[in-house]
């Protein structure tokens, strides 16, 4: 039987910069895909009225994506707004009220996670909890013990299958082809064990700073912000076997399987650094140690990937924005010449285009004795009618589907990879902005090879555009 579908939308923190910038634009999509009829209820304590809230949601569009005139009008029809303290039930019951006839809401907290549990306790209280769902934000709380607490909290409130724990990588498409990539043909999955298998490194690389958000970042850094929550979704997709139903619950499940293979992190297998002049960015304690940049390494204790060991890097401020995975096999023998020949490997590129490439090496055009490495390319770039993550996320969530959401017991064993190294506050080196983060990740956490290097948007359709061409 199929979920039964939400009947209205309420969103806290309906005047905020989450709101602005991803949901606003992300409800005029579904809008537009015909995924979106129900009533809009934004909820705020910004001492506004429903006009206001509707002339926030226009400029919201104007400003990222663009307004479309059909889907506008229908959004605008659509919206409701309830002002009021998340502290008074009064706010909580004026959402009841504007809830009307609906008996199956979703809420959807896009509010700091302090507000998690009076929103929780008033959505019960009210009465706004019967037959709803709770879609939440990152991040679930900063460490294991606290998101333990957190999920006591919803737990107490809503049953496991109503509540949608939000890690937007999960809706980016890219993220979701590897799975179908790695379990759609039939050649990958006899070499993507340890018996040929090198190593894997996942990069996510930024070339900007913390963009004004310095007060969130000083207290989260890379490894909360992206590396337990984003980057191990990526791993998981990597690394799962293959899910023996194509539920939700099936896909969850060997996802949590990887985690659990997982032994805790240890300091040695991380470097983590910050970029020089963090400290001057708004919202930054003086002597912060924070890391804006981490590189470490990890190991999967299952079957399939025991002994292979892998890298995951992120950093604020480094030379491009992208996000890729280089799976490196084990080096073929020299038998037909005397220089050993590059390893092959299987690239994924992830954000902000993707690109599914496999190194393999051949003979050099016009040379009888040396060797080339191209890749076998399987790129596509996102088309302009793709939905972005939020979209898919919502809808998914309102329509009941879990599959893309973090389940409780993944997002435990998560933080229990990493709680240790968080704390046992490792050293914090600096690095130079626009570098490959400090140099003492050389010295200790490098995939053999090297780090591959990934390139900037431009170079990446340069290159793709070359191997084509081949
Ligand atoms: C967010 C982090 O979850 O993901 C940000 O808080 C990060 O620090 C962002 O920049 C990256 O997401 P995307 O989709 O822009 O690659």
């Amino acid at each position: 039987m199929s979920a039964q579908h939400s009947d209205a939308l309420v969103f806290f923190g309906a005047t905020g910069d989450l709101a602005y910038k991803q949901i606003f634009p992300a409800l005029q999509a579904m809008i537009k895909r015909g995924n979106l009829t129900v009533p809009v209820i934004g909820v705020a304590k910004a001492g506004w009225n429903l006009d206001q809230l509707i002339a926030r949601a226009k400029d919201s569009l104007e400003k990222h994506g663009g307004l479309d005139p059909a889907a506008w009008q229908k959004l605008s029809g659509l919206l409701r707004y309830v002002d009021g303290d998340y502290a008074s039930l009064a706010t909580f019951q004026a959402v009841r009220k504007e809830l009307g006839s609906s008996e199956y809401p979703a809420h959807y907290l896009a509010i700091p996670p302090m507000l998690f549990e009076e929103v929780v306790e008033q959505l019960v209280k009210s009465g706004c909890a019967k037959g709803a769902r709770v879609v939440i934000e990152k991040p679930f709380g900063h460490d294991l013990a606290s998101a333990k607490e957190l999920n006591r909290i919803l737990l107490a409130a809503f049953p496991e299958s109503a509540i949608f724990r939000i890690d937007h990588y999960l809706g980016k498409r890219p993220v979701h082809n590897m799975v179908i990539f790695r379990f759609s043909n039939a050649f990958v999955e006899p070499f993507w064990n340890r018996n040929y298998v090198d190593s894997v490194q996942i990069t996510m690389a930024e070339n900007f700073g913390v963009q004004g958000r310095g007060a969130f970042y000083d207290q989260t850094g890379a490894i909360r912000d992206v590396i337990q929550n984003h980057l191990f979704q990526v791993l998981c997709n990597l690394a799962m076997e293959p899910p023996v139903r194509s539920d939700s619950e099936s896909i969850r499940d060997e996802k949590v399987k990887v985690l659990k293979a997982i032994p805790p992190l240890s300091a040695s297998n991380l470097v983590r650094g910050q970029f020089e002049g963090y400290l001057d960015e708004k919202g930054v304690a003086p002597n912060s140690k924070v890391e804006t940049f981490a590189a470490l390494r990890l190991e999967i204790d299952s079957w399939r990937w025991k002994g292979v060991p892998f890298f995951i890097r992120a950093g604020k401020n480094l030379p491009v924005t992208c996000t890729e995975v280089m799976g490196r096999l084990r080096k073929p023998p020299a038998v037909v010449r005397e220089v050993t020949p590059e390893e092959n490997y299987l690239r994924f590129r992830i954000s902000p285009e993707m690109t599914i490439a496999v190194g393999t090496n051949v003979m050099a055009p016009g040379s009888e004795t040396s060797e080339e490495t191209v890749e076998m390319v399987a790129s596509r770039h996102p088309r302009p009618d793709e939905m972005e993550p939020y979209e898919r996320i919502l809808g998914d969530a309102m329509a009941g589907d879990s599959s893309l959401f973090a389940r409780q017991d993944y997002v435990e064993e998560a933080w229990r990879i990493v709680d240790p190294v968080l704390k046992a506050s490792t050293p914090v080196y600096s690095y130079k902005p626009q570098s490959w983060g400090p140099q003492e990740v050389g010295s200790s956490v490098t995939p053999p090879g090297g780090w591959d290097e990934p390139v900037s948007s431009d170079q990446e359709d340069f290159r793709v555009a070359e191997q084509a061409a081949k």
